[in-house]
């Protein structure tokens, strides 16, 4: 058994209290290696934010559990280093599917879970979210947990709307539960390609596909019957248009990839949402950056001379996540 304070990591308690009486949100990026893990710590202490690293089933795979807490033990040290006097860094498990899996990760130094059950009958999400809210507040863990289900790119146009998280729902959830944050559906998705050309509009000035609007009145009326209470956004990448085209001009094929727009996500962070999940614009900067090393300088094979590069281009990235979108700059002193 590891404590998550022996390890100097924080839940999300404080942090979404403050956030959402302060209008911003707290950065959740995911990481699966060490550039990534360094970029995220260099940017949230240069920027004093607060951010919560997010550990996912793909993450677990191909890092090790073990390796990726030990690596987020290093990140607090690292942060310190850094000039960082007091970090505020949760480690927190994201989509858990299982019971045993999220008191694994309470057992092992995590100190956030989520626990996905939002593609069960709505009983058993209750069930199970309830059964590791009981385990993992035991050690001060904070569960998030999900209701409704996101979109994505393969399902029905018409389909997308039955998806959004109920608003007549939540107060039942989250009471019967006792979860201290839920993830909803208001139009958000994971991945790179979040709406088909077929959902969006066409820019007339750069051509570009504009997505449709994401759906604050359910999110309105989610926030009228839970006041207060923290709200999480998966699936909020913005896929920068600018890695897209690097990563194509250099050989790469990504056409029609699309995000959500920034200032959807800066309306979103100055309401009770005080999570935003961002994963796939960390990797399409890793990807650009080291395509175009590897493009330029063909010769080239010491991992470090294009790591290096798509670990700058991260770092800038998360910067702006914190500065320009999520306004958790400075929160973290
Ligand atoms: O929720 C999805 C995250 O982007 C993690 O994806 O399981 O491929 O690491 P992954
Ligand atoms: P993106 O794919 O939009 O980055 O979402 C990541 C996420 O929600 C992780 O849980
Ligand atoms: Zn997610």
């Amino acid at each position: 058994m590891v404590s998550f304070k022996e390890l100097g990591l924080v839940n999300t308690r404080e942090m979404f209290a403050k956030a959402i009486n302060g209008g911003y949100a707290i950065p959740a990026f995911n990481f699966n290696n060490m550039e990534q893990l360094q970029a995220i710590i260099q940017a949230s202490a240069q920027t004093k934010s607060p951010v919560i690293l997010q550990v996912s089933s793909g993450a677990r795979k191909y890092a090790n559990q073990t390796l990726l807490r030990y690596m987020a033990q290093g990140a607090v040290e690292y942060a310190k280093e850094l000039g960082w006097e007091h970090p505020q860094i949760c480690l927190h498990l994201d989509h858990g599917n299982t019971f045993e899996l999220c008191k694994s990760c309470c057992d092992f130094g995590f100190s956030s879970v989520m626990i996905d059950g939002s593609s069960l009958p709505y009983e058993e999400n209750i069930a199970l979210t309830r059964q590791v809210v009981e385990y993992a507040h035991q050690f001060d863990v904070t569960v998030e947990a999900e209701l409704g289900v996101l979109a994505g790119v393969e399902d029905e146009v018409q389909a997308e709307e039955s998806h959004y998280t109920k608003p007549e729902e939540v107060i039942d959830f989250a009471t019967r539960t006792g979860c201290d944050s839920l993830a909803i559906s208001i139009g958000t998705s994971h991945g790179a390609y979040k709406f088909t050309p077929e959902q969006c509009t066409v820019d007339p000035e750069t051509g570009r596909l504009v997505p449709p609007p994401l759906a604050f009145d359910v999110l309105d009326a989610i926030m009228e019957k839970l006041p207060g209470f923290p709200i999480v956004l998966h699936g909020s990448s913005s896929v920068p248009q600018e890695y897209v085209d690097i990563i194509n001009k250099y050989g790469g094929k990504m056409p029609n990839a699309v995000g959500i727009p920034e200032d959807q996500l800066r309306k979103a962070a100055k309401s009770a949402v005080c999570k935003i999940n961002i994963d796939s614009d960390s990797r399409l900067a890793f990807t650009a950056a080291v395509r175009k090393v590897l493009a330029e300088k063909p010769g080239e094979f010491d991992p470090r001379k294009y790591c290096g590069p798509a670990r700058e281009e991260m770092v800038k990235l998360y910067t702006h996540k914190i500065v320009n979108v999520l306004g958790s700059d400075g929160k973290a002193l």
